[in-house]
């Protein structure tokens, strides 16, 4: 299947039936892990909003929300290397099971960063959730405890991922051509 774009045809790397299934089977693993207890889902804007929704609702334990915002700076397809913190989560983390919710973990700048800010309030347990891992690209050695598919090092777009803030709203994840970035 492929969009026509302004830009491009983009190829689906994986459909919205395939990416909703593997959303299924991770929140199945998030439910066994964390039965009986209570999380706290924070997303990491903006790309991981549209993933914690759905991950969120397939996971039948007591649950609230929360989203932390970062910036590399400079960044637009590459990572720059320097992580900021744009927005803070609202709620305390200290003594809560904290479940990360990431869209990509990419040359794992950012979830390093991460990782410090969220240990430094002292939460119960932290655990990371990762749908898209791009293994091949990482620079510092963090992991995801839950990764929905490992891709290849090919620009990603829909299902929250955008190029330039677009095509995040593409219901399938799409492929583009790097002759376009
Ligand atoms: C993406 C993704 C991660 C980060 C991973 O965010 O959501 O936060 O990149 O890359 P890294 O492992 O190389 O640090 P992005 O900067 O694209 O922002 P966005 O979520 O607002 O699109």
């Amino acid at each position: 299947m492929f969009y026509e774009c302004t830009m491009a045809e983009l190829r689906v790397l994986f459909t919205r039936d395939q990416i909703a299934r593997r959303v299924v089977e991770l929140g199945a693993q998030i439910e066994k892990d964390f039965a009986g207890q209570s999380v706290i889902f924070v997303g990491v804007l903006k790309g991981a909003t549209i993933f914690l929704a759905d991950l969120a609702r397939s996971v039948r334990v007591d649950a609230t929300f929360d989203f932390i915002g970062v910036a590399s700076y400079g960044a637009h397809k590459m990572t720059s290397g320097e992580v900021r913190l744009t927005k803070d989560v609202e709620q305390p983390l200290t003594g809560r099971n904290v479940i990360l919710v990431e869209d990509i973990l990419d040359t794992g700048l950012t979830l390093q960063y991460l990782k410090k800010v969220f240990l430094a309030h002292q939460p119960a347990c932290l655990k990371v959730v990762a749908l898209l891992d791009k293994a091949c690209r990482r620079i510092e050695p963090v992991k995801a405890d839950y990764v929905g598919f490992t891709i290849p090092d090919e620009f990603v777009i829909g299902y929250g991922m955008d190029y330039a803030e677009r095509y995040r709203n593409l219901p399938d994840i799409c492929v583009l051509p790097p002759e376009d970035l």
